[in-house]
């Protein structure tokens, strides 16, 4: 089966060519961080203005690159939500016409199930049962994953997502948008132990997240330390950084212990962080856990994940017909 995938839930316009679920033929992303990067975060309204600009050229682009053509697609599968409204309307709408055009089956896709998807686009998959962190810009959620379609939502965040710490402590840093990579790549210049930020951890066995007490500490840091140079803001970068890493990996290694469950998938923007990807290997090294976390192309959004995620809807028959419409707040679980 040849599917059409299409994201558009945030800031990026993407689109990809899958085959039977697994097999990546095309996968373009068009991304939209020079648009907001002057407003220090996601400007809703031009986002989905940028998304009706992309979508043709941007699935033109998928198709070309997979050296297929328009008849060669069986079906659709695009992003329904979470997400904001009016940038998931662009790539939804788009979806729904071309399978309807078409008479093409169509499925609309949860971005934070496609994430995990993107665990099973790598060419070595955790098998079942496995502990998966959707860590990004709008989630920290932990989950308990027994099958392709069963996902146990164990925690989340309270207050912001982790990737939106990164996205605001860089802001207050003056360091620009998206935060997570500038912060990572300062953070390798100095040594994380230096300032002690807050780790916090909830009540006692609790897999929920709060990154605001960690967010006030690094800008009361900030004030009252009167911050301005690049040294000093490395510095910051990485003792913020490790705080950040310590919960994450804390939280995962406590889940798969409750579950006795010896595999963890992280997924989302996030989980292109290398050093939270070898720090969690380390700690999970000494439980004989096995991490898994996908290629830095598949971390980020991308289509590829949503036409893994719809490749199996679609078997099922668990499709949208034309009535269907997009949801801004997350229904998983
Ligand atoms: O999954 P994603 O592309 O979009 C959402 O669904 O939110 O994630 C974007 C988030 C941003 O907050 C960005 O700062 C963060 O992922 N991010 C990172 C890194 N790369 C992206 N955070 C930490 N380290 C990184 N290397
Ligand atoms: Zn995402």
């Amino acid at each position: 089966m040849i599917l059409l995938g299409i994201e558009s839930s945030c800031d990026e316009t993407a689109a990809s060519i899958v085959q039977d679920g697994t097999n990546i033929l095309s996968s373009v992303i068009a991304s939209q961080i020079d648009v907001h990067h002057k407003y220090g975060g996601v400007v809703p309204e031009l986002a989905s203005r940028m998304h009706i600009e992309a979508i043709t050229p941007v699935v033109d682009e998928a198709i070309k690159k997979a050296n297929i053509k328009i008849k060669d697609i069986d079906a659709v599968a695009a992003t329904r939500g979470p997400g904001l409204i009016g940038a998931l309307l662009v790539g939804f709408t788009f979806a729904k016409s071309f399978a309807f055009a078409r008479h093409l089956p169509f499925a609309g896709v949860n971005h934070l199930e496609a994430h995990i998807y993107s665990l099973f686009l790598m060419k070595k998959q955790p098998g079942f049962p496995f502990i998966a962190l959707v860590v990004s810009g709008g989630h920290t959620n932990i989950y308990y994953v027994t099958s392709y379609d069963n996902f146990e939502l164990l925690g989340q965040t309270r207050d912001d997502a982790a990737g939106e710490a990164f996205d605001k402590v860089a802001k207050m840093l003056g360091l620009g948008y998206p935060g997570g990579p500038i912060i990572e790549s300062l953070a390798k210049t100095k040594s994380p132990d230096v300032i002690s930020f807050p780790r916090t951890m909830l009540e006692k066995g609790s897999f929920d997240f709060s990154f605001s007490g960690l967010k006030s500490s690094v800008a009361r840091y900030i004030h009252d330390n009167n911050i301005t140079t690049d040294d000093e803001k490395a510095q910051i970068a990485a003792s913020f950084q490790e705080a950040v890493i310590d919960v994450l990996s804390q939280k995962l290694i406590n889940a798969a212990k409750a579950k006795k469950c010896k595999r963890i998938g992280i997924a989302g923007g996030v989980s292109a962080n290398k050093t939270f990807v070898e720090k969690l290997s380390k700690k999970a090294k000494d439980k004989k856990i096995e991490i898994f976390a996908p290629p830095s192309e598949l971390c980020g959004d991308n289509a590829a994940m949503v036409a893994a995620r719809g490749y199996t809807m679609i078997q099922q028959g668990n499709t949208c017909n034309l009535d269907h419409d997009v949801f801004s707040k997350n229904k998983i679980n």
